[in-house]
């Protein structure tokens, strides 16, 4: 191969997950059709064209299965289901249908790591030691201090705060819970297990026509099931960051290879995407996503999203500076390390983990958060791999009002990290940690994403003509769809022209190579996309001041599009917040 060649990422048998736009969908916060506050199916039908219009390809609908939500429907009581809230079967089949009409995909949410506590399967393992399905769950006894007071079996922290064993006084035993103590964990070792989640996660759907799955929690399904304990770091506390005790355990190639081969691959060409943590070599990912692995088409790399965030899972919530060499390196690094492979990659910058991009990585002044959104849009439109839009980022939405306290917080997450703290400042521990918390999840809950869809100025932001599950955020009456909708200047619009510009250059920018420049600068991010002769050069202020770029990058280079309409390839100067992208003329192809 030439060192040009290598250069370049693969189209492959050019799947047509490569380069679809994929929206993800909310479904509690998206559209309610029936006055109950929560959104449902029915609303998400009314809006498929609004989303067709955005040039959207592909609906990612997170879980909407029935589930008593203690994790937002990430505790699946029956995959079989839907919400009653959510609507039914025959919803999601009629919304399969709106969306081929329109020629677009749906992707469901395939949560098979855990159940509900609530699913029949976790109800009939907990029935008794004899049980069938016992063994479906992880069941360990006891373990005894010294004063022989009982204690869960390993000193795992879970994801939600606290011990990842819950004791059952029915059968005297633990269960494991990587995450709330609703969400028992599947036992993936077990042959007939996995033969059910087959059956009733994965093919009752693609069965009724969905396109393919967001895959969540993707390298935990391989258990160490000796569950040695993780290393003490923490001397103080029994419990003890352990997340290495179950990322990417010893079968988790074999259950993915085996869940592709019996379940996904005989429906076709069916895209997967999955949730990696924890998994910082990328020789490993390939793994996962190379073709000739067959386990998934891509995955997501979580570290865009933890930006700001504490080191340790006990830590996460506590606020960090961040500078952006750190941004630089980790899209440098999921951006390049395909080239030359079969794998292929991701780019996203929000999901409902995580709050709004332009808080975070940008502005949300006033005078800079439509600059921002827009910066942002065309950072993420010249990206290489599948691009993943979140709802609300098209029309730049911003994290909830930083004087709102706590009550208006939902998610289990982050009330648990309040809670812990809250305990904490009670022991007299960490006297100001409940402050310190408080004031990360302003900027990170995940409660940001989940806010309602900002649709219109009139009460509720037009998401509901009842009382939504979560507050509407107070600035609705500026940001939302109708009034930019009507407005050519508006982040919608121009995230509707990036789009379109992403699919007219879409070798340049959804298959070309990345390349970065001047990593060292921390106020712009600049690089550079590039496939056979066709170069683009993207520059990016991620300040609120003026900066310069080096003009030499851009010598033979037209300007093709800027978020600031003065822009001329002339100046070298970038307004606040101001992004550029230049082409070689011709470059199209
Ligand atoms: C994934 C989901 C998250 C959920 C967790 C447990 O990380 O994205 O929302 O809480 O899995 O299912
Ligand atoms: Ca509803």
């Amino acid at each position: 191969m030439s060192p040009s060649a290598i250069q370049t990422v693969p189209t492959g048998t050019n799947n047509w997950w490569k380069e679809a736009t994929i929206y993800q969908v909310y479904p509690a916060s998206f559209k309610d059709s029936n006055g109950d506050g929560w959104g449902d199916i029915p609303g998400l039908i009314e809006k498929v064209p609004y989303l067709h219009s955005l040039g959207v390809d592909v609906v990612w609908l997170s879980p909407m299965y029935e589930s008593p939500m203690h994790d937002m429907g990430y505790d699946v009581s029956d995959y079989e289901k839907v919400l009653p809230a959510y609507g039914t079967v025959a919803d999601v089949e009629n919304l399969v249908e709106e969306c081929h009409k329109y020629g677009m995909r749906l992707i469901l949410d395939l949560v098979i790591n855990h159940t509900s506590d609530q699913h029949q399967w976790f109800q009939e393992s907990r029935s008794s030691r004899d049980n069938p399905k016992r063994d479906w769950y992880f069941w360990r006894p006891p373990r005894y201090d010294d004063e022989g007071n009982r204690m869960p079996p390993t000193n795992y922290r879970g994801y939600f705060a606290g011990s990842t064993w819950t004791w059952d006084e029915h059968t005297q035993e633990y269960y494991l819970h990587l995450y709330a103590k609703e969400q028992p964990d599947l036992n993936w070792d077990h042959p007939d297990a996995r033969k059910a989640i087959y059956d009733s996660a994965v093919r009752f759907w693609l069965d009724r026509g969905v396109d393919g799955f967001r895959v969540d929690t993707v390298n935990k399904y391989s258990k160490y099931t000796d569950f040695p304990d993780a290393p003490i770091t923490d001397p103080k506390s029994y419990i003890q960051p352990a997340i290495g005790m179950w990322c990417n355990g010893p079968r988790i190639h074999e259950f993915l290879r085996e869940m592709y081969d019996e379940a996904l691959a005989p429906y076709g060409d069916v895209v997967t995407v999955g949730e990696l943590a924890n998994t910082p070599d990328p020789g490993h990912v390939l793994q996962y996503v190379g073709a000739s692995a067959q386990q998934l088409s891509m995955v997501f790399h979580l570290d865009i999203g933890h930006i700001g965030m504490g080191e340790s899972l006990e830590d996460k919530y506590i606020l960090q500076p961040w500078r952006l060499t750190e941004m630089k390196s980790i899209v440098t690094k999921w951006q390049t390390f395909v080239e030359g492979t079969d794998g292929w990659t991701t780019a996203f910058c929000e999901n409902h983990d995580n709050g709004r991009s332009v808080s975070r990585f940008a502005s949300d002044a006033p005078e800079f958060r439509e600059r921002s959104a827009k910066m942002l849009a065309l950072m993420m439109v010249t990206m290489t791999g599948t691009l993943f839009l979140y709802q609300g980022q098209e029309i730049g939405m911003i994290n909830a009002p930083r004087d709102w306290s706590i009550e208006e917080y939902k998610d289990i997450e982050g009330l648990g990290y309040h809670r812990e703290a809250q305990n904490q400042v009670a022991r007299g521990v960490d006297p100001n940690r409940q402050e310190r918390i408080m004031d990360g999840l302003r900027t990170l809950a995940r409660d940001h994403a989940r806010l309602p869809m900002q649709w219109d100025d009139t009460p509720q932001a037009g998401f509901s003509e009842g009382i939504p599950w979560m507050r509407t955020h107070d600035l609705y009456p500026e940001i939302n769809v109708r009034r930019q909708e009507g407005d050519p200047d508006s982040v919608l619009s121009f995230w509707k022209t990036m789009l379109h510009l992403r699919k007219e250059y879409r070798e340049l920018f959804i298959h070309g190579a990345f390349d970065l420049l001047d990593y060292e600068n921390q106020q712009t991010f600049c690089f550079v996309k590039s496939r056979g002769e066709s170069r683009a050069l993207v520059v990016l202020n991620f300040t609120e001041t003026e900066q310069c770029f080096q003009a030499k990058w851009a010598t033979g280079m037209r300007l093709l599009v800027s978020n600031y309409p003065e822009s001329g390839v002339a100046s070298e100067r970038l307004g606040p917040y101001e992004g550029r992208i230049y082409v070689f003329d011709n470059c199209t192809e």
